[in-house]
């Protein structure tokens, strides 16, 4: 038997209509595999935001660092900036507990109609690992004369040899695992941003060195974005910074059938600190309340975070039902064409664990 303490942030929007069916799905699936979970829950969002002046308490990082790992749903509220609520919960937890990697599968499962010609199920099958503390994202610029005609704003992206290394390493350790390919794709842009991603590059050419065995590629951004459009079937593991990674990603889960099935997971690999498991979709206002947000996000995240803990069988049974599910056909939120509710398609995954 083993026992887990994991930090909850529900969050905002569909985020805690999803984390409620994750939860399910986690409780169900560790009475079988006999693992013992002990949720805290934390009630940090924008209505906490709206009554205390912060997105979460000034010790909340140290109340999250005893858990093994964070299972949030996703912030952001129409009445509030969204720079509010990133900076103030999200970014402060990958970046304090150092989760450098940012790990998001793109799968077209069978049953699945992408909005591309004609995939066949599989035919996607890609890896995105995204950099997750510094690039584009490092809190790092300032204004001058905010709010007058000369305002000015300055935003600097910060790239370190350390840690493009890092992040380049993971990804080539990823196209080693037994399910790739063997081919990992550098994404820049140093045609233009000729510093940073000069670093990028350079860093990825030494990573690459040391992994005679695996195929290598560097695209533009720009040019990825077409590529994963046009022939997304070439990519196996991406890796990319920490915005060009979030673009790419928001592209991997639309053609793979929805931004309501695309898992993530904010990792640090040494284990210092915890990881962090979410559904790539943000709170969803538009459908929030409605009931009908896919929890498959956020059940595959929670799968994601199974693996992370050491228990792969009941991954693969948690994976296993969600794609048997979405192969039936007949239980789906209306996001992959069905009429069914958040609540029925969490029910029925755990009806499913063991099938497929
Ligand atoms: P979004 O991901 O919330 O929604 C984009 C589209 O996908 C919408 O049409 C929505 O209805 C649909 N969608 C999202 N999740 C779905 C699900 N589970 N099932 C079915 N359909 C789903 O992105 P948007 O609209 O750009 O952002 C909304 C808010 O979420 C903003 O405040 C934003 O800052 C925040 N956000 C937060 C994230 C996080 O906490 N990690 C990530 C992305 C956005
Ligand atoms: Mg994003």
């Amino acid at each position: 038997m083993s026992e887990h303490k994991v930090s909850v942030i529900r969050g905002d929007g569909v985020g805690v209509e999803v984390i409620e069916e994750g939860i399910k799905v986690l409780t169900a699936v560790g009475e079988q595999y006999d693992v013992t979970w002990n949720f805290i829950e934390h009630p940090w969002n924008s209505d906490y935001y709206f009554e205390h002046g912060r997105m979460m308490p000034t010790d909340a990082l140290d109340q999250m660092a005893e858990s093994d790992v964070i299972y949030l749903g996703a912030v952001g509220h129409p009445d509030l900036q969204d720079h509010v609520t990133l900076n103030g919960l999200l970014l402060p937890i990958r970046r304090t507990f150092d989760q450098y990697v940012c790990e998001r599968p793109s799968v077209l499962y069978p049953g699945i109609t992408s909005p591309l010609r004609d995939p066949k199920p599989y035919d996607i099958d890609m890896l995105v690992i995204r950099e997750n503390t510094e690039g584009e994202y490092a809190e790092v610029g300032g204004f001058q004369y905010a709010g007058f005609e000369e305002e000015i704003g300055i935003q600097s992206g910060v790239f370190t040899r350390r840690g493009c290394e890092r992040i380049i390493t993971y990804a080539f350790e990823q196209a080693r695992r037994h399910d790739r390919r063997k081919h990992v794709t550098s994404i820049t842009k140093s045609n233009a941003l000729g510093y940073g991603m000069l670093v990028w590059d350079r860093a990825f050419d030494r990573v690459a060195e040391g992994y005679p065995d695996i195929e290598t590629n560097s695209l533009l951004i720009d040019a990825a974005c077409m590529d994963f459009v046009r022939r997304p079937e070439s990519f196996d593991v991406v890796v990319g910074s920490n915005l060009f990674g979030d673009i790419l990603t928001d592209i991997g889960a639309i053609i793979t059938g929805s931004m309501g099935l695309a898992p993530s997971g904010n990792i640090d690999p040494e284990r210092r600190f915890p990881s962090m498991f979410e559904p790539v979709h943000g709170s969803a206002p538009d459908i929030m309340g409605k009931g009908i947000a896919n929890p498959m996000a956020a059940v595959l995240s929670a799968s994601m975070m199974l693996r992370h803990l050491g228990h792969d069988d009941a991954a693969d049974v948690v994976d296993k039902a969600v794609i048997f599910l979405i192969g039936q056909g007949e239980i789906l939120t209306p996001d992959l064409g069905g009429t069914s509710s958040t609540s029925q398609v969490g029910d029925a995954i755990i009806n499913a664990l063991g099938k497929g």
